[in-house]
Parts: C-alpha cells; sequence; structure tokens
C-alpha cells in the first residue's frame, strides 16, 4: 500500500486509487505486509522506522480524502530459518506479536522448516503461511497443509487464487483448501489498482459456490482477530478433506506404520 516502497502501489495517488476500491468492498483496515528479508527487497531499506513513517504519511493523505480506512504495520516475512530471533523486531509481528506472516518461495518448502515454525509457536508467536495454493509442492501435495495445521500454523489463501487471476495451479489448490475448510484467512494481496487490486469481495462471494457462508464469515472475523492478537481456533478434520491418501493409509500413518 505505500508509495513506492517495495513492489506495490508506485504512487500515492495509485495507493489512493487501491483504498477507494478496498473501501467500496466494506474493507475498513488494511494490514501493509511489506516483504521482509525477501531477496526482492534486498537493497532497499525495511526497517521499522522506515515504514512507520510511510505509514503516517500515507494515512494522512487517506483522511484528507475522507477515505474511511486505517492503515496498519505488518510485514510479510520471506522464510528463513531465523524466525524465533525475528520475533524481537517489531515490523515482522502482528497483533501485539502474536501473529508473524510467513511466505516461502515457490517451488521449495526448505527441510527444516516445519520444526522452526513449531519452535516460533512455541516462544509465543502464531506463524501464518502466506498464500500456500501458490507453491508448487502444496499443488501436488495437500498434505503439506495438514502437517502445518498439525503443527499450530494458520493458512492464508490469497483473493486472487481463489478467482483465477494467479494462474491455474493456485485457483485449483485453492479451491481445494477452501471445500476442505483447511484455512483461517484470505488475505487482499493487493499490489496495484490494475490487475492486482483489492478484490476481496468477489473472492467471498465466488466462495459461496465452494463452501458454506457461515465458514467464510468465519475467515473474515478472524482477520479482525489477527488485527487484535485474539486467539483462533484451528478446527479441521484431516481423515474426511484429504484427497491424498486413502483413510487406511492414514491410520497406518497416525500408528507409525507409514
Ligand atoms: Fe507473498
Amino acid at each position: 500500500m505505500l508509495p513506492a516502497v517495495d513492489d506495490g502501489s508506485k504512487s500515492l495517488e495509485m495507493s489512493l486509487n487501491m483504498l477507494r476500491t478496498a473501501s467500496e468492498q466494506g474493507i475498513t483496515d488494511v494490514v501493509n505486509t511489506v516483504h521482509f528479508q525477501h531477496p526482492k527487497v534486498e537493497t532497499e531499506d525495511i526497517s521499522y522506522n522506515r515504514i512507520l513513517e510511510e505509514t503516517k504519511q500515507l494515512q494522512l493523505s487517506i483522511d484528507n480524502e475522507s477515505i474511511p480506512i486505517k492503515i496498519h504495520i505488518g510485514a510479510e516475512v520471506f522464510y528463513l530459518p531465523n524466525l524465533v530471533e525475528l520475533k524481537e523486531n517489531k515490523l515482522t509481528t502482528m497483533g501485539n506479536g502474536k501473529y508473524m506472516l510467513i511466505e516461502f518461495q515457490p517451488h521449495q518448502i526448505p527441510e527444516g522448516s516445519k520444526q522452526e515454525l513449531f519452535n516460533l509457536k512455541m516462544a509465543g508467536v502464531t506463524p501464518i503461511i502466506a498464500h500456500p495454493e501458490r507453491y508448487k509442492p502444496v499443488q501436488e501435495n495437500i498434505d503439506i497443509i495438514h502437517q502445518w495445521l498439525r503443527a499450530g500454523c494458520l493458512i492464508q489463501i490469497d483473493a486472487g487464487s481463489v478467482l483465477g487471476f494467479l494462474g491455474s495451479g493456485a485457483e485449483k489448490s485453492s479451491h481445494e483448501i477452501l471445500r476442505g475448510q483447511l484455512c483461517q484467512l484470505m488475505g487482499s494481496d493487493a499490489h496495484d489498482n490494475r490487475k492486482r487490486n483489492f478484490c476481496l469481495s468477489d473472492a467471498i462471494e465466488y466462495s459461496k459456490t465452494i463452501v458454506d457462508e457461515s465458514f467464510l464469515d468465519g475467515l473474515i472475523k478472524n482477520g479482525n482477530k489477527v488485527l487484535h492478537g485474539e486467539e483462533i481456533a484451528i478446527e479441521f478434520d484431516e481423515f474426511t478433506h484429504s484427497t491424498h491418501k486413502s483413510i487406511w493409509e492414514k491410520i497406518g500413518s497416525r500408528l507409525g506404520l507409514g
């Protein structure tokens, strides 16, 4: 959302345009999640102080334009095995230090990452996995989602994936996640005022053809819980929803047989 920061909005005008679109969709709060320790921001100053300053400036312009939206500070942390140390940096968490949004590179989920995520959870910060439906390994094996949920992570899919804006693999996988009720959050992941604008209300509307409306109401409420650092219950039924293993295989693996 911040003009000319990271790979998002290019100008103040674009940011204000995007936020008007968001407001028309009933969005009242936006967490700006700047890329953190991602190779694409290697040469940029992504410090808490800079982001705080840029956020204040943008909020002033939003208020001047009478757009009823509040911007919150946050980050999308690129996975490296240093998550537990990172939690001390105020920029990396949301909801009073309770949640951290974490993304992986699209083609590989590193060995040992599950343990690092679990360690972060044990250190009091719940990991939120950003757009897993866009990762090749998840598209090939949805059981990775079950493993994350079992480790206490939350799953956030992108609104654009549901609508098919981010490729057919992400579209198919996001629908599978919704059908299985395997996510707790849906993110706007808005980057500009063109192809990657806010599309949350359309995505929720479309999702009604896939999953119960009460489940989707829960997703929206959970967004608010993240903002306020409230607990989100993880409920999923791995026996009914996984498509890659038969129930007997699962019972076998639960008993440590496979
Ligand atoms: Fe991302």
